[in-house]
């Protein structure tokens, strides 16, 4: 599904022009989708012309040999008249592709798989693509030198794709503003356990192999999609409202590997109560400690950790899924829309439970000198390559607590539920976020987030 408006303007403002200059008719069918969906930091990430409705992907994983083979069925909709368009898909040999059931011609270049249908389409029109593809897996890094993507580890895979690392096992409309329904039948030598998003609809083994049956449908970006693999123990439990909880932990890891997870349905229930009910149809964790990744990712429903994680680790994970999951950013340089969200959702969560309050950890924060990591680079434009900077997450946070401040409790607690109420399963940006602030507070805010958000260094007026 796309949302993205902007971007959406963008191809229509094409088209006129197409139009206007008198193309023949046949020309417009050699209408080519663009490369990519036009985000500044991944100018290669998505692509133009389509809308991924549903991805249904079947995998077969041997970790012993790091063996990987796929077929994707790709549901979407033309946005615009479409001859030719692009997946991404990093590395394997495809094998071959159909689209509505006839082989097409394909050619790859880069990141890039493009696809030329037998037929065009129109406006509208429905397709479904199907993608053979096979390889060896490897141990995939994003800009910033971190492994992420399909990364294969000695008992199975750890699967975490921000910011455009899906494209490393599956053959995808790459980037947040095309979110979409997922199927995952993932195929496993038996005694291994493969975890995705959503819940497990079935589990079945032959031969020595056994395939899990996943479904996720809510809508989701490619980012938050995983399918990891390992020796995983299944726990079941119930949330607030009969919520599904599934969580897959690591068998190697010490009994209290799983306790930073244990006021997980107190957390649901609080920050529910706070933001607005809980945006997806279950939750859990992934704990897989074997992979050098050293991080966490919200993967939806289903955040993964890179070892036992702390229970604020567990919260921000839990965050992200109103802010980031939900309400995405409609372009990478919006990330701070993510983490300054989540990071400030674990300080709320901190102080509910007696531990240190927002107020003082800004207080401590702010102390820091001039010089400090944490104000550079400012959060809202940090880089293809420091997505995941320091300051990308405290500036981040800090910011909503001076907003807090500034707009008073009242303005501010209505705007964090409108925000999420107003862009569920959407996409956002920042002028988003200060249009809604100054429309809830009755306040001029352009300057306060130009302040806090763009400009480099420690505040000092706002
Ligand atoms: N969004 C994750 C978090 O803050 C961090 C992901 C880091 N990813 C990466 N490729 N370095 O929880
Ligand atoms: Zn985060």
């Amino acid at each position: 599904m796309h949302m993205n408006r902007r971007i959406t303007a963008v191809a229509a403002a094409a088209t006129l022009i197409l139009t206007v200059t008198g193309a023949p008719a046949s020309a417009t069918w050699s209408r080519t989708g663009a490369p990519g969906v036009g985000d500044g930091y991944f100018p290669l990430a998505g692509n133009g012309g389509y809308d991924v409705r549903h991805y249904g992907l079947e995998i077969r994983y041997q970790p012993a040999t790091r063996a990987f083979s796929g077929v994707a069925t790709i549901s979407a909709r033309a946005t615009e008249r479409l001859s030719r368009f692009n997946l991404d898909l990093r590395g394997f040999d495809v094998r071959s592709v159909t689209v509505d059931g006839h082989s097409a011609r394909y050619d790859r270049d880069g990141q890039e798989l493009r696809i030329s249908p037998k037929h065009g389409f129109s406006t509208g029109e429905r397709f479904t693509v199907v993608v053979r593809y096979d390889g060896t897996t490897g141990q995939p890094t994003d800009n910033e030198g971190a492994l992420y993507g399909w990364v294969s580890t000695p008992d199975g895979a750890f699967v975490a794709n921000e910011p455009e690392g899906a494209s490393t096992w599956y053959p995808v409309n790459d980037h947040p503003t095309d979110k979409a329904s997922y199927d995952f039948r993932i195929t496993v030598p038996e005694g291994k356990t493969a975890v995705a998003n959503g819940e497990l609809v079935s589990q079945k083994t032959k031969a020595g192999w056994t395939t899990f049956t996943w479904r996720a449908t809510d809508q989701m970006a490619s980012y938050l999609s995983t399918a990891s693999v390992g020796d995983y123990e299944l726990r079941r439990s119930k949330g607030p409202n009969g919520l599904p909880i599934i969580d897959a932990i690591d068998r190697d890891l010490p009994a209290d590997a799983a306790a930073g997870l244990a006021r997980t349905p107190e957390m649901i229930s609080y920050f529910a109560g706070l933001f607005g009910r809980y945006p997806f149809t279950s939750f859990g964790a992934i704990v897989d400690d074997d992979t050098d990744a050293g991080y966490a990712l919200e993967t939806q429903t289903r955040p993964i950790y890179s070892g036992p994680p702390s229970e604020g680790t567990v919260a921000h994970e839990l965050a992200h899924q109103w802010f980031g999951n939900s309400v995405s950013p409609e372009r990478w340089q919006e990330i701070w829309l993510n983490e300054g969200f989540a990071t400030y959702a674990e300080w709320l969560w901190t102080e509910h439970v007696g531990g240190t309050t927002a107020a003082a950890r800004f207080d401590s924060y702010y102390a820091r000198p001039d010089t400090s990591s944490i104000w550079n680079p400012p959060p809202g434009d940090p880089g293809a390559d420091n997505l995941f900077a320091g300051s990308v997450y405290t500036k981040g946070a800090m910011t909503l607590q001076a907003l807090r401040e500034k707009i008073g409790d009242r303005a501010f607690f209505t705007l964090l539920r409108t925000w999420y109420a107003a862009n569920r399963d959407g996409t956002v940006g920042t002028q988003d976020l200060v249009r809604l602030a100054e429309k809830v507070s009755g306040q001029r805010l352009q300057s306060f987030f130009q302040t806090w958000i763009y400009t480099p260094g420690k505040p000092t007026t706002w």
